[in-house]
């Protein structure tokens, strides 16, 4: 029987890039950890083009883009740019994050309420080819100034439940796990797709699949991590198995 409620994983390669870079040249190749993501089951890809480049690089998207069938979820910031990038490539998603120099991974989500005009403008003009999604914490304003701005999708920030839940904050974890699950109905019940992502591993993706309104997860250190210990392919299927589980404890598959 089909699947009523598909839930999507979107691999994020940027530490195969990460690893790479550590010694310039061309080894390890995102775009190989690419394919090999998707050959193992997963829906799409998702890279990150910072500023700086730490990671992905531009060639990288533009391989990204021709050498891989699956939709690439281009994550940037709203800068002009990157959005001339986006405008030339045309992938199939933008996810508009918030970026700083100084940070080590995207530390919060976007402020969309203070991006006012200039956020909305971006969202209009990268919606013309691109799903315009705006990666956000779980913040009623947030969701609501998105659904303003005419986003398709918001990716909620996962990264503060995940944190929780590692520290063994049992307290933290319970409130912002419900936040999730409240945004997720909210941005939903405003006709946004919501897809969540940022900290996420094997137990965390389960347990946020059982949010029905989540469309996809995008996910990436935790998995290439595991995969030095257990190979990509076997990583992408225990994650798969892991969101199938959860899935099924929503009650949401058919
Ligand atoms: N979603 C967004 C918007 C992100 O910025 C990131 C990190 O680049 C991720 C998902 C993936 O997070 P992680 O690498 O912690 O799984």
């Amino acid at each position: 029987m089909a699947d009523r409620n598909p839930l999507r994983l979107g691999v994020n390669v940027d530490h195969v890039a990460t690893l790479r870079n550590a010694r310039g040249g061309y080894h390890p190749d995102p775009v190989r950890a690419a394919r090999a993501a998707i050959a193992a089951g997963a829906h799409g890809i998702t890279a990150h083009l910072r500023e700086d480049r730490r990671h992905i690089v531009d060639l990288d998207v533009e391989r990204l883009m021709t050498d891989i069938a699956a939709p690439l979820n281009l994550e940037m910031a709203a800068t002009g740019e990157m959005i001339g990038i986006a405008q030339r490539l045309k992938p199939h998603a933008v996810c508009l994050v918030p970026e700083k120099r100084t940070e080590r991974t995207t530390e919060g989500g976007l402020d969309v309420v203070a991006g006012g005009e200039k956020l909305r403008d971006a969202v209009k003009v990268l919606s013309a080819h691109s799903r315009v999604s705006l990666f956000i914490a779980p913040d009623t304003e947030q969701i609501e100034a998105s659904a303003k701005a005419r986003a398709a999708v918001i990716e909620l920030h996962t990264g503060t439940w995940c944190e929780a839940v590692i520290n063994s904050d049992e307290r933290g974890a319970v409130d912002e796990f419900r936040r999730l699950a409240e945004g997720a109905r909210l941005a939903a019940s405003l006709g946004l797709e919501v897809h969540a992502g940022h900290g996420l591993d094997f137990d965390t993706a389960e347990l946020i699949a059982t949010l029905p309104e989540i469309a996809e997860l995008n996910i990436g250190h935790y998995m290439m991590g595991e995969a030095i210990f257990v190979g990509l392919d076997a990583v992408i299927k225990n994650m798969l198995a892991a969101m199938a589980r959860g899935r099924a404890r929503s009650g949401a598959t058919a």
